[in-house]
């Protein structure tokens, strides 16, 4: 039901990131939204930079993605999305318990939009912990790439294994 997904499923992963990013429309503040939310280059760099992706099929569609980085000493989570009309039924939680067991570092990170309220509940649900402004700032810094404005508008939660 899981498995890993490569460079050659790029379509297939770009639909469900695509449709599942449609939530954060109007939610995030405009200037951080964009159509497609994750361009094809984009995605192909995550792949170049290290990012593994993991997807979930269900009757033969993949419904659901879900990466991780491991940079420096932590594992990142990346990229969750699950199809609009799968959402709320437990995929999500699958990709995640699949990545805490296949994970190698004693820290997980996960950046979220702090307007994506949703997505903060899921992750607390999975027992990680949100980081203060503070912390969330240095941890931006020292583990991603993020313009400023997106800084500004994420949080950071972390599961300790
Ligand atoms: C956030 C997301 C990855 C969670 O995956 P999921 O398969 O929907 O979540 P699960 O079914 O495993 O867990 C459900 C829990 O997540 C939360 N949740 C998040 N989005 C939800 C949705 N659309 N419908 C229902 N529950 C949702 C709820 O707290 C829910 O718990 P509850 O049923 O006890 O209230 C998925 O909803 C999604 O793709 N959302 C849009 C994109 C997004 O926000 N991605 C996060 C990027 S960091």
């Amino acid at each position: 039901m899981i498995t890993e997904y490569t460079k050659k499923d790029l379509l297939h992963i770009l639909n469900v990131i695509n449709d599942a990013a449609l939530k954060y429309k109007g939610v995030i503040p405009d200037s951080c939204w964009k159509e497609p939310y994750m361009p094809e280059q984009e995605l192909i760099s995550e792949f170049d930079n290290g990012v593994r992706i993991f997807g979930y099929k269900k009757n033969n569609i993949l419904v659901g993605v879900m990466g991780i980085q491991e940079v420096e000493d932590i594992t990142l989570i990346r990229h969750a999305y699950i199809l609009s009309g799968y959402q709320g039924i437990g995929i999500g939680k699958s990709l995640l318990q699949y990545l805490f067991k296949i994970n190698r570092s004693s820290s997980m990170l996960v950046g979220t939009w702090q307007d994506a309220t949703w997505a903060i509940r899921f992750y607390i649900k999975n027992n990680f912990v949100l980081h203060t402004r503070k912390q969330t700032n240095l941890l931006l810094q020292r583990y991603w790439q993020v313009p400023i404005k997106q800084m500004i508008n994420s949080v950071v939660l972390e599961k300790l294994s």
